[in-house]
């Protein structure tokens, strides 16, 4: 295999051998093909694409670069859930326990930040303690014990992808169907889900900013899962504002917390009670999503998926402490508040320019080894569709140490938010239902695809 030529083909637009792309990605993962190759192959990929055949053997070889679990010791059917992510996305801190106390086993592979969207791995590091690297053996006797599991790639599992997604981050070439189809797929395949609930967000803070690119990924996303066996459904929902309030690992954690018990901002609720109904039925303990949904209901009401957190945070080495009461961990060095400048109603958030900035007070990485701080971010006081006064709180903005170009921060954070004279329409949280049937509409009260 000559590196050079396959580049160049790809830039002429041809489709590559299956071999080729085995090789290729074989010989990154052990260090032969350097990063240089890799980014001007991405970049390649980036604005001639791959075939579906393509797309089939890059996922292949992202699965082999690593061992494929068994978790045939495992009883249940186990389903994961995945986002294509997003700003403020902490859905799967709260999914994973209410799944797992609903019955339903969700081992779960996770990635770190990526461009301007944030990452469930560097969230849960967050914790003191908590640890995301684990071994094979570890995985399965987490799920084994507890019922969840959730972690990172591994030089075991898919090292592929956690090479390559670090690179795709820094190279800016993240929204390739192909990768991000083998990137999420490989991961889910190779840690041995039997069925994956993905979230495909769309909007302004999101890869596929424009619904029918998402929609179009979801089916793409489908019809690849099933060429391994692997049953794909799930929703495209908004990321035209953060989800939920908060920004920023820690910040999340603490209202993924809030949400299990039950002080949790009203769309983070509904969305992550959807996805667990979703899941929950998928793992064969309701008959229907919306019974699924009633059950997840009742295990937050319960106390049951806070107690199932808990149980997750101390089986990964996690202080449960600040868990159980989030006050306990650092208090930031820095707190202020961003006011708005007119009173009217906020039109807009910027949510990409957000994600960003949130990127830049610390929470997520510029470059390669960046260090995180776990106490930047935002804290929304407001979004889309609330009235706000001249001189009001817009959102509070923390960090763990000091931040250099803070006054440039606040006054670009005040210009992500569009104030306007009357009420705006506001989005809807679920824009579609999609299986192998079909990307539908999705009715948000009885819960089922219309
Ligand atoms: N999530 C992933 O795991 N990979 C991608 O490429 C995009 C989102």
């Amino acid at each position: 295999m000559i590196v050079q030529e396959l580049i160049r083909a790809k830039q002429r637009g041809q489709a590559l051998p299956k071999d080729d792309i085995a090789r290729l990605i074989k010989s990154y993962t052990d260090g032969g093909v350097g990063d240089d190759q890799m980014a001007a192959f991405l970049m390649a990929c980036y604005f001639r694409g791959m075939t579906y055949d393509e797309t089939i053997a890059l996922t292949s070889a992202f699965i082999d670069s690593g061992n494929r679990l068994d978790l045939s010791s495992v009883p249940g059917v186990k389903v994961d859930k995945h986002s294509t992510g997003g700003v403020g996305d902490k859905t799967s801190l709260v999914i994973a326990p209410i799944v797992a106390a609903a019955g339903v086993p969700v081992p779960m592979i996770s990635g770190r930040s990526l461009g301007h969207t944030g990452g469930t791995l560097d969230k849960l590091e967050s914790i003191p303690g908590f640890r995301t690297s684990l071994t094979v053996k570890e995985f399965v006797d987490t799920l084994a014990g507890t019922g969840a599991v959730l972690a990172g790639q591994t030089d075991d599992l898919v090292p592929a992808d956690r090479k390559i997604y670090a690179l795709r981050d820094r190279t800016s070439t993240i929204e390739i169907f192909p990768f991000i189809a083998a990137s999420i797929l490989s991961k889910k395949i190779a840690e041995g889900a039997d069925a994956l609930v993905l979230d495909v967000k769309t909007g302004d803070g999101a890869f596929m900013q424009d619904l029918e690119k998402a929609k179009e990924l979801a089916g793409y996303l489908v019809e690849v899962g099933a060429a391994f066996d692997l049953r794909v459904s799930g929703f495209i929902t908004d990321m035209d504002q953060p989800l939920g309030s908060a920004v920023g690992n820690w910040l999340e954690v603490v209202e993924a917390v809030d949400t299990l018990q039950r002080r949790g901002a009203d769309d983070l609720l509904a969305l992550c009670l959807t996805l667990s109904g979703l899941m929950i039925h998928l793992g064969r303990k309701a008959k229907s999503i919306g019974e699924g949904v009633e059950i997840a209901r009742y295990m937050i009401d319960s106390g049951a998926a806070f107690r199932k957190l808990v149980e997750i945070v101390e089986a990964q080495g996690g202080d449960v402490s600040v868990v159980e009461s989030t006050l306990a961990y650092r208090v930031p060095r820095v707190m202020v508040e961003v006011h708005a400048e007119r009173t009217g109603y906020v039109a807009r958030i910027a949510c990409r320019r957000l994600g960003i900035l949130v990127s830049r007070l610390g929470a997520g990485r510029l470059k390669a080894g960046d260090e995180i701080d776990p106490l930047a971010g935002i804290i929304l006081r407001k979004k889309v569709g609330d009235h706000v006064e001249r001189g009001e709180a817009l959102c509070q903005v923390t960090a763990g140490k000091d931040v250099e170009d803070l006054s440039a921060i606040r006054r670009e954070i005040q210009r992500a938010f569009s104030i306007s004279s009357s009420p705006p329409e506001k989005p809807p949280l679920i824009h579609a239902f999609f299986d192998h049937e079909g990307v539908r509409a999705w009715d948000a009260t009885g819960f089922r695809p219309v």
